[in-house]
């Protein structure tokens, strides 16, 4: 089924994807824009986090009776996981407008004062990356989140007057992927607190399904669960495989995507079967072959890998602690057993040597 145009294969639509593993990094890249019409719109439509969309159900269900405005939302979570999609649902589900904003955005306090005024009819404020709030930004929204009044500072100097703006009641929905770096005082102004999970691959498969019908890809179930169960439990991640691997089918002349097509592109792509890019393979095996499986520190094995301190921390390692393949510990991370036969060493075996079996083999021989 497979011949060798497979070894030809140059993608035509992803030339700003300098390497593979942009495939799969949870991060927004310029290539989904086009991902809204993908974008679930209600909360029957948005599949898993189930706890969140229970309770939010029941709080939207009573801000609306009352004629209120929705308590104040802090989201939070790795990216892609659907933090900014939530926040468009539950003004949606509110029946109301939103406006959407972010932290680095709002340079002068004078912005945010703009922004809030503008808010009508117990509007949505959603404001991403709410933890790269300036300080004294934060401190205007604290009065604005309690009592819908901000202080503003007319004039300079001792001739400086402060007023007092009343502005309409809103819901503040903030988002962020680094909810340890939002200050209490800010934090504790947030009536309703989501902690958004990665998904299970059964939760990423339906996401598949779905986003295979608004794409009119055909696809079978068993592909669908391939896709899900290599995408890193992100529905972000899940969707841009689903799109290269609906172009291998397409060059292969396939109608439906298939198990094996999607193996096989994903196989290209180098996404492993448990979704490992080539920066895990490489951070795993760093810390097995340089450190023996550690410990090792944080910054050392950034500067071991050429990766961020911050990029292995907020994007590879959340996954890899999923999977149970590192642990941290007071001393740094080590590697735990599953990585090692993932990866094909012998566990336990300090002078390791890399065992002939590679992250492909076994299931796939061609
Ligand atoms: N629960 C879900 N059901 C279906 N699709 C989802 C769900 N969550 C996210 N998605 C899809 O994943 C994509 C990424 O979601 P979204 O942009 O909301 O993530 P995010 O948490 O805001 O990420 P970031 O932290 O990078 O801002 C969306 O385009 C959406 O189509
Ligand atoms: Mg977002």
């Amino acid at each position: 089924m497979f011949d060798d145009r497979f070894n030809d294969y140059k993608p035509t639509d992803y030339s700003d994807y300098a390497v593979n593993e942009h495939v799969t990094s949870p991060d927004e890249l310029p290539t989904d824009i086009n991902d809204n019409i993908l974008r679930p719109t209600t909360l029957d439509e948005y599949v898993g986090q189930d706890k969140i969309k229970e309770n939010l159900r029941v709080f939207i269900h009573s801000a609306k009776e009352r004629g209120e405005a929705l308590d104040h939302v802090l989201l939070y979570g790795p990216p892609g996981l659907g933090k900014t999609t939530l926040s468009k649902i539950i003004a949606n589900e509110m029946g109301v407008d939103i406006k959407s904003s972010s932290g680095p955005a709002f340079e002068k306090n004078a912005d945010l004062v703009a922004s809030l005024s503008n808010l009508r009819g117990n509007a949505v404020f959603f404001v991403d990356e709410i933890h790269r709030l300036n300080r004294t930004t934060e401190e205007l929204l604290y009065p604005a989140m309690e009592d819908f009044v901000v202080d503003f500072t007319i004039g300079q100097g001792p001739s400086a007057r402060v007023m007092k703006l009343n502005i309409e009641p809103f819901t503040l929905v903030g988002a962020t992927t680094k909810a340890g770096n939002i200050s209490a005082p800010l934090r504790d102004r947030f009536g309703i607190i989501c902690r958004l999970e990665l998904y299970t691959p059964e939760q990423l498969a339906l996401i598949v399904r779905r986003s295979a019908k608004i794409l009119n890809v055909n696809i079978d179930d068993k592909a669908c669960i391939e896709i899900a169960s290599r995408s890193r439990g992100t529905p972000r991640i899940a969707n841009r495989l689903l799109k290269r691997v609906r172009d291998f089918a397409q060059f292969e002349g396939s109608p439906t995507v298939t198990v094996e097509i999607a193996d096989k592109a994903l196989l290209r792509l180098e996404v492993d079967k448990l979704g490992l890019n080539n920066v895990d393979r490489t951070i795993l095996s760093t810390m097995i072959e340089k450190f023996d499986g550690g410990p090792v520190g944080l910054d050392t094995l950034a500067a071991a890998t050429g990766e961020e301190p911050q990029t292995i921390e907020d994007v590879y390692e959340p996954f890899l602690m999923q999977l149970g393949f590192i642990a941290r510990t007071p001393r740094g991370r080590i590697v735990l057993k599953g990585a090692y036969e993932h990866l094909g060493y012998t566990y336990g075996n300090k002078a390791v040597e890399r065992n002939l079996l590679n992250w492909n083999s076994g299931d796939h021989n061609d």
